[in-house]
């Protein structure tokens, strides 16, 4: 007999699940629309504002080589995610694919893992509004005091001001779960708008930005390795590969988000075609987009410029100081980048009541995880609980923090997604895939490999803090899923 630990739900058994019509989440969104969905949740954050901060404190110029390691990580991992996405097309993503290769116990350390991914991103992102809300506000000649839009443990420089909490992350975040709980469907068609106007600001940025890079600033584009302190007293290590490889990890999170296409795949009208399409679509795209615009932003300010004056909404104050005459560009890119920002949140909250939906559905956390509105379908009583969760930590704990945790815990969830093609392709040979993920196990060791260097890069502070979470995460799998786990009881919810 198994061990309960490792006992695994039938493939089979998730697709009938699935297909219940009446009672799960309603199939509405279109490759196109998942591809939006992606791009929607992938432009964010980590693009505005992570890339600033890792020039600033890791890699200078090359946070361009940065760029381009994550999203070879992420590559290889979109491969994996593509052929489990659409041979288990269930909403819940990594988790649900862990729950049908590796068994229970895994599922569980993943879709665990996952509240970093989703719950924290949507916080650091959240944070990142606040700070663009203040730019925008500026423009009014208005500025929300600094305590009541910094974390305690944030001071400021000029003032010796101390902060209290975020209050505008917490007001966006409670606005867009609102609209979250009114239906999918109302919420993409929103972010359609968004993601457009999105790309849209990245490619002028990009063309415009171009005749003013400063051949200075990119003069020495690879920095030689030294340590930079911040001002949190934090030490990362500047410069050389180390300094790539934590750039890496930082702007990792610029591309958090194309897995979670595949939150959605319950919701997709035809998910072995789409998935793929909508995983990988995304993920190309930002690609190219994040590179040149990486380019264009190291090489229009200089590496002081990020740590001191730009270090909060760095794009639009260096367009404004160091691109004279496109004071327009730089008040444009603060609308857009509040309504960029905004998308992102929306995809992350709704991936994490996804991800909770089915673990609910599987007794792995409690029911009220998968409790339905009666009018819209919608898990709202998960996104109330989660908007709670999140506020917590987009008030109290500065962006950074939130920023490096997400993406370590993205990454571990991609090691454990790139194992599990593999593990399923051994396995299970046999069941049908729409995509299937070339060279395995060639692509999930190197996955595995290049994912593992980014967490090595994110350095120790980080790695005790995923610890950190895992070990909670752990007491609360032997006090609580265990025991009501739907696998291993024998019950099927309905
Ligand atoms: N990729 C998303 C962002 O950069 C999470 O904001």
């Amino acid at each position: 007999m198994t061990n309960p630990l490792f006992k695994t739900k039938s493939v089979t058994k998730l697709i009938a699940e699935s297909d219940d019509a009446e009672n799960g989440l309603k199939r509405q969104l279109g490759g196109v629309n998942l591809v939006m969905l992606g791009i929607g949740a992938i432009i964010g954050a980590g693009l505005f504002v992570r890339t600033a901060a890792a020039a600033a404190q890791n890699a200078g110029p090359s946070v361009t080589i940065g760029f381009i390691v994550a999203a070879v990580g992420c590559a290889l991992a979109g491969l994996c995610y593509a052929e489990l996405s659409s041979m288990i097309p269930i909403a819940g993503s990594a988790y649900t694919y862990a729950y049908t290769t590796m068994g229970e116990f895994v599922a569980w350390i993943i879709g665990w893992d996952l509240v970093l991914e989703y719950a924290l991103g949507a916080a650091t992102v959240s944070i990142a509004w606040s700070e663009y809300l203040n730019k925008l506000l500026g423009l009014f000649g208005l500025t929300i005091p600094f305590e009541w839009c910094h974390s305690p443990f944030q001071v400021d420089e000029v003032t010796g001001a101390s902060g209290i909490m975020n209050l505008p992350a917490l007001v966006i975040l409670g606005l867009l779960t609102l609209l979250l709980i009114r239906g999918t469907k109302e919420s993409a068609f929103i972010n359609g708008i968004i993601v457009v106007t999105k790309v849209a600001i990245v490619i002028i940025i990009i063309i415009i930005g171009w005749s003013f890079i400063n051949p200075e600033n990119h003069a020495v584009y690879v920095p030689e390795p030294t340590t930079y302190v911040d001002n949190q007293g934090i030490e990362h290590a500047y410069g050389g590969i180390m300094g790539i490889l934590g750039a890496a990890g930082v702007v990792f999170f610029a591309f958090i988000g194309f897995d979670a296409v595949s939150t959605a795949a319950q919701e997709a009208k035809n998910p072995k075609r789409d998935m793929p399409i909508g995983i990988l679509g995304s993920l190309v795209v930002c690609t190219f987009l994040y590179i040149l615009f990486a380019h264009v932003l190291t090489g229009i300010a200089p590496v002081e410029f990020f740590r001191t004056e730009g270090r909060e909404a760095s794009v639009a104050i260096a367009i404004t100081k160091y691109m004279p005459g496109y004071k327009w560009l730089a008040d444009l890119v603060t609308v857009a980048i509040l309504a960029g920002f905004s998308s992102v949140i929306l995809v992350m909250l709704m991936g994490q009541s996804r991800v909770f939906y089915s673990m609910s559905r599987d007794g792995l956390v409690p029911p009220i995880f998968s409790v339905l509105h009666p009018k819209y379908r919608t898990p709202y009583k998960s996104n109330y609980l989660f908007f709670a969760f999140v506020g917590l930590f987009a008030a109290f704990v500065p962006g950074d923090v939130v920023g490096d945790m997400t993406s370590i815990g993205t990454l571990f969830a991609f090691i454990l997604v790139c194992a599990g093609v593999w593990i399923m392709r051994v396995k299970n040979p046999e069941i049908p895939r729409q995509f299937r993920t070339p060279a395995v196990p060639f692509v999930s060791i190197s996955g595995i490999l290049v994912c593992g260097a980014m967490i090595f890069g994110l350095g120790l502070a980080n790695w005790l803090r995923l610890g950190a979470w895992l070990a909670i995460g752990l007491v609360f799998y032997f006090v609580y899923s265990r025991k009501h786990s739907v696998v291993n009881n024998g019950k099927q919810i309905v």
